[in-house]
């Protein structure tokens, strides 16, 4: 079996073939099916970014364009500083609570890198308003989360596309590349192909958390 996985990646369209009887030239001419993607449409989802800063747009902002921003589009749900509003999630703080029974899992304590709060605050916020904020407001709000996660500590701080994988967050070296081969928590490597164990027993069960407060204003819980 292993053997079979680490043939060339070639091998699988051949049995594809082989499997299927079409010929190689209907392969490579299409299967007749749909169209190709054009290039503003795979632009338009192509636009994640990486931890080392592919696919960053150009721009900038600082600190103090970010706070503006922020206190105008965040701030009714994160708070003036990132300390949360009600169950709305906490941005900012918890650094050195991640061994705790209930860690506080913010920027500055547990994301690894600054690429996911750009990517993530650009695609995804203010929450039901995603897609309006500019590169630039990007940039600064990004600018000014790190600040109040004392990352930076000059309200002047400019972040941009030029300097922006020279910031790094505290518990990147927590984090690891995990090819299943050599991770150090991955060990049962050997995949059981006969008589295996038939019982499942659920040791523990992730924890439910429901962030968005009720419409009463009541926060919804957090459920063991
Ligand atoms: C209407 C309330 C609301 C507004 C306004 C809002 N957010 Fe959020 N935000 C949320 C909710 C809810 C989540 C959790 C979403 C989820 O987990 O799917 C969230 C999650 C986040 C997270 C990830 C938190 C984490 O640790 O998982 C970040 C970062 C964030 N918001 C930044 C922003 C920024 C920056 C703005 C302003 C541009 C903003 N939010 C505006 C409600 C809001």
């Amino acid at each position: 079996m292993l053997k079979f996985l680490k043939l060339p990646l070639i091998t699988v369209p051949l049995v594809a073939i082989l499997c299927t009887g079409f010929s190689v030239s209907a392969i490579a001419g299409g299967m007749g099916i749909g169209r190709t993607a054009t290039s503003d449409e795979i632009a338009a989802w192509n636009n994640d970014i990486r931890p080392d800063g592919l696919g960053l747009p150009e721009g900038s902002g600082t600190v103090e364009v970010g706070e503006e921003v922020f206190a105008e589009r965040c701030a009714i749900c994160h708070g003036d500083f990132g300390e949360g509003v009600d169950r709305w999630p906490v941005l900012a703080g918890g650094q050195d609570t991640l061994t705790d029974d209930r860690p506080v899992k913010t920027i500055g304590s547990f994301w690894p890198y600054l690429s996911t709060v750009f990517d993530y605050v650009n695609r995804a916020m203010p929450f039901g308003e995603s897609g309006t904020l500019t590169p630039d407001e990007v940039y600064a709000i990004t600018a000014y989360l790190l600040y109040v996660n004392d990352i930076v500590d000059d309200e002047e701080f400019e972040l941009s596309k030029a300097n922006f994988t020279s910031i790094r967050l505290p518990n990147e070296d927590n984090f690891y590349f995990d090819n299943r081969e050599d991770s150090p928590v991955f060990t049962n490597r050997d995949a059981c192909m006969s008589d295996c164990k038939t019982d499942v027993k659920i040791t523990s069960r992730a924890r439910i958390l429901d962030v968005t407060p009720d419409e009463d204003g009541e926060a919804g819980g957090a459920i063991d």
